[in-house]
């Protein structure tokens, strides 16, 4: 991995480093889908290629077990593993109670499946993730084809009697075409701003018809491992509550860093 990375790179990679803490030999880890989730897979194939760290692996969407294999990762499918012992995900909003928005890559359905068969969850993010308030990162909600556009008036007609500023959608678009997840379906993202009871609205929203899953993720994230640009990541715990840091000092002639754990 070179050196030469931007800080948002360096922030997204010192993340997933951090996270491969937290793999042990023979898990079944669920690989999460993104650009931040891609560090992560990679990470983790260094250390199957080079420590012969042996773990099995569910990903989230066809792109991201494409790389896992090429990385040298066992890939098995969620029914053959059945229950995870971990998932290492991204995330494109977290709160302070770890609640998340995700699905900015179209995975969502796949990625809340797997976090939800897994005994815990970690984020890998940068810091720009974080929100006081979840919403002002448009909220996708995978809608199956047929009758979307009856599905998107329900959803806006339903929007107007919940807590959110905004109440505008668009159909997430793929070049001309309607972007299409790897289930077959579309996603309408929501223009929401503010969101103030997501609990509420995930319910709510899962409740209409031709809609399939929403991107809130609600209790299902357990830590997340926060990186910055200049090689610090922060540890948050839901359960333990607290903060742990590590500085990753960025090598001049190596290819990767010094872990400086505090
Ligand atoms: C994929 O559908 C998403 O849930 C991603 O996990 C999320 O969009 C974060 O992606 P990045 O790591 O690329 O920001």
């Amino acid at each position: 991995m070179p050196n030469d990375l931007s800080p948002i790179d360096k922030a997204k990679f010192v993340a997933a480093k951090k996270a491969t803490d937290y793999v042990k030999a023979g898990m079944k880890v669920g690989l999460g889908s993104g650009s931040t989730a891609a560090w992560l897979v990679q990470c983790l194939g260094e250390l199957v290629r080079d420590k012969g760290l042996r773990i099995q692996g569910v990903p989230t969407s066809m792109r991201t077990a494409q790389l896992a294999r090429e990385v040298g990762i066992e890939v098995i499918s969620l029914d053959e593993a059945k229950w995870l012992d971990l998932t290492i995900d991204g995330a494109d909003e977290y709160d302070g109670n770890l609640n998340l928005i995700k699905g900015g890559g179209g995975a969502l359905l796949q990625e809340k499946i797997v976090a939800t068969a897994s005994d815990q969850m970690i984020v890998i993010a940068d810091i720009s993730k974080q929100a006081e308030t979840l919403g002002a990162f448009p909220l996708p909600v995978e809608v199956i084809p047929f009758g979307w556009k009856t599905t998107q008036t329900l959803i806006e007609e339903t929007l107007i009697g919940l807590d959110v500023l905004g109440q505008t959608t668009s159909l997430r678009m793929n070049g001309d075409a309607p972007f299409v997840t790897d289930e077959g379906n579309h996603i309408l993202d929501l223009h929401l701003n503010r969101i103030g009871n997501a609990r509420q609205l995930s319910l709510v929203m899962n409740q209409i018809p031709g809609v399939v899953e929403n991107g809130l993720f609600i209790d299902i994230c357990d830590t997340v491992i926060i990186g910055y640009g200049d090689g610090k990541v922060e540890v948050r715990d839901m359960n333990q509550g607290a903060a742990e840091e590590a500085k990753f000092d960025f090598l001049d002639d190596g290819n990767l860093f010094i872990d400086n754990a505090d």
